[in-house]
């Protein structure tokens, strides 16, 4: 019994351990070269109406959430990409976690679109402006 328990440990941590290697980009020893930067897409202006359609038809709101702040994935409402970061992304994501949108399924246009209606998204509240936290935190 033991015995079975090292064994199943070992490889959990070894999945672990892969697991966190693969949502990396190059880098470490043997692996391939870094990708070539984010090619500069010279996107049009976006309109955050139609990005907001494009958010519900294509389903990011099941991951990202209404809010882009909920979800299982990356929190949209605070992300630091910019429309040309952000198009390039949807078009090659850093982990299979996220589906691949290649330029056929969103266009630049509906990209530049769909990143307009993201930075329509409030940002969460710092700690320190929320006085109920700061409150617990100051109790000693
Ligand atoms: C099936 C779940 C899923 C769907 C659907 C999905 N995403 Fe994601 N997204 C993720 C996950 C998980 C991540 C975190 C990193 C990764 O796995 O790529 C992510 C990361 C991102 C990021 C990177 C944010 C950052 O700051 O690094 C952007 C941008 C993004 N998603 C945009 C979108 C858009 C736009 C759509 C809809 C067109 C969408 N996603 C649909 C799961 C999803």
């Amino acid at each position: 019994m033991k015995t079975a328990i090292t064994i199943l440990s070992i490889a959990l941590a070894a999945s672990l351990a892969f697991g966190q290697g693969r949502g990396q980009r190059g880098g470490g020893a043997g692996e391939q070269a870094a990708p070539a930067p984010a090619p500069n897409l010279n996107l049009p202006a976006g309109d955050a109406k139609r990005g907001e359609t494009y958010y519900a038809k294509y389903g990011c709101w099941e991951c990202h959430g209404y809010t882009g702040q909920t979800g299982n994935g990356a929190r949209l409402a605070t992300t630091a990409l910019n429309a040309n970061g952000f198009v390039n992304y949807i078009r090659s994501p850093r982990t299979n976690q996220m589906p691949l949108y290649s330029a056929k399924v969103i266009s630049d246009q509906d990209g530049a679109d769909l990143f307009a209606y993201i930075k329509t998204f409030r940002k969460p509240p710092e700690a320190k402006d929320i006085p109920l936290l700061q409150q617990i935190i100051n109790e000693k």
